[in-house]
């Protein structure tokens, strides 16, 4: 066997996948950003026939046994030795589960996704109900498929592989506790008073502030574009096109600028990933958990953290002299940083926001381990929202209906979140660690150094090393909560005064 035309003819296979693979984010991106409403089935349509083309020529990959060979080769390089590790594990997970099972699983959840919304609007879970049985069988069915030994770290190791339930219920049930403690504290210390910024934030003027911080950021916008979408998100079409969303609010400038800085620390990791690779699993992120980790970073420990509106406040108030007239950077710091036990998830601060992520994940292992009933969601999750974060939910429609994920048949995808946390502390620790002069750096607007130190630690390395690998390496440490602890203590015991 002739290892580099093996390896040569993998990759252009793998080149073809990935054109496949663009064209339907470029398409899914439209949907979002440009499409015009009467296109939607036609796109549906589109995007449903791209995709089924994607996973025919990729399941085609070993038709001829090329990467059976290539796994049985003595003498790949270390490079190569991750490529086929990494495609070989795309490839089980792509030909294990049978086409019917396959497209059943795809329209029940496009058609309970339907249900979810109206049943939402409707503050009706009765509506939902079935459809969700009938995920959490499917579910099961898939991991059963799959072939694991347990069902729901079947599942959770198709978002975030390498971890076990086991070990989350371990660091998920200390952080819980540690949480729950330290809201405590903030909530008997004596809130300073924190108003809001009041007045107009005019879309044009945000959107020309954005077009500035971004860049500064280390954002590379000639290998990317900002736009406006209902839910921000960014996409991956190639790292010289790295796409990312925001939404705009006239009276909430946070709104669009913290949502922006969430998905520039997604940008900035696909714009990071090695070019040449792109296609193959070393031009990917590692993991959802370590994407987080990224948007993480940015939106939290820089983006929420006092010194960089050292540098940007003074850029915002001359975008909004009215609005923000009398209005300090200390206010602003305040403001962003105000921990407020709250319905909404995604609304959420960083002191609560895991305690949300962590009843999700006890609640869907339960489902998936037959210790709960669909029926019984709705009382188990408003415990649980008394019991962690001390709110009474006052309908389902802001309770157990409020996310899409589950509707969309992604048990077990919420730990990444949490885990992305974990992972940004553990990350900011090491960063400080390797630029002492973090602090200043943020304070003088020098963000490149940042996006480098981040670029040479984790992006540039795809999947060649595993999450947990990479953190190890990165951070020093495995997965802990404590960088996260610290963080979160010394942050807000200053604020709030104990
Ligand atoms: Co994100």
């Amino acid at each position: 066997m002739d290892i580099k035309k093996d390896i040569a003819l993998l990759r252009s296979r793998l080149r073809e996948v990935k054109y496949l693979g663009s064209s339907v984010a470029l398409a899914s991106w439209d949907q979002e950003v440009h499409m015009p409403p009467k296109a939607s089935a036609a796109r549906a349509e589109l995007l449903a026939y791209l995709s089924g083309e994607q996973h025919t020529k990729f399941v085609a990959l070993d038709h001829d046994k090329l990467l059976t060979r290539l796994r049985g080769a003595k003498k790949l390089s270390p490079k190569n030795t991750a490529l086929v590790r990494e495609l070989w594990r795309d490839y089980m997970l792509a030909t294990k589960l049978p086409m019917a099972f396959v497209v059943e699983f795809a329209s029940t959840t496009s058609e309970a996704q339907q249900v979810w919304a109206e049943a939402r609007r409707k503050n009706d879970f009765e509506l939902f109900q079935p459809w969700l049985e009938k995920i959490v069988k499917l579910s099961k069915e898939k991991a059963r498929l799959l072939g694991g030994l347990d069902a729901y770290d079947t599942l959770l190791d198709t978002f975030e592989p390498e971890m076990t339930s086991r070990e989350l219920d371990v660091t998920f049930t200390a952080l819980r506790e540690q949480l729950v403690a330290l809201l405590a504290r903030i909530q008997s210390a004596n809130q300073p008073k924190v108003r809001p910024p009041k007045g107009m934030f005019p879309i044009d003027q945000q959107r020309t502030l954005l077009d500035a911080m971004l860049p500064q950021m280390g954002f590379d916008m000639e290998a990317g574009r900002i736009d406006e979408s209902t839910h921000p998100f960014s996409t991956d079409i190639h790292p010289f096109d790295a796409r990312i969303t925001t939404r705009y609010d006239e009276k909430n400038i946070w709104s669009s600028v913290g949502s922006a800085i969430h998905e520039l620390g997604h940008a900035l990791y696909e714009q990071g990933l090695p070019a040449g690779e792109s296609g193959t699993p070393l031009g990917e992120a590692a993991s959802l958990a370590i994407h987080e980790s990224q948007s993480r970073f940015w939106e939290n420990m820089v983006g929420k953290n006092r010194q960089t509106w050292t540098h940007f406040f003074p850029q915002m108030k001359k975008a909004f002299p009215k609005a923000l007239a009398g209005y300090s950077a200390d206010e602003w710091y305040r403001y962003l940083n105000t921990v407020q036990p709250s319905l909404i998830r995604t609304e959420s601060d960083e002191v609560t926001y895991n305690l949300h992520i962590i009843l999700r994940f006890e609640i869907e292992r339960d489902l998936i381990k037959n210790n709960l009933h669909v029926k019984d969601l709705p009382h188990v999750w408003n415990e649980k929202m008394r019991e962690y974060i001390g709110i009474r939910v006052p309908d389902n429609a802001r309770g157990v209906l409020q996310d899409v994920h589950w509707s969309g048949g992604m048990i077990g995808y919420f730990p990444t979140y949490t885990l992305g946390n974990l992972y940004s502390a553990q990350l900011y620790d090491a960063i400080q660690r390797d630029l002492p002069d973090f602090g200043v750096k943020l304070a003088h607007g020098d963000y490149i150094p940042i996006r480098d130190w981040l670029r040479d630690t984790i992006h540039r390395h795809g999947r060649y090393y595993s999450a947990k690998t990479l953190m190890r390496r990165t951070a020093g440490s495995p997965l802990s909560i404590d960088p996260f602890m610290r963080y979160l203590t010394e942050k807000y015991s200053k604020l709030y005064g104990f």
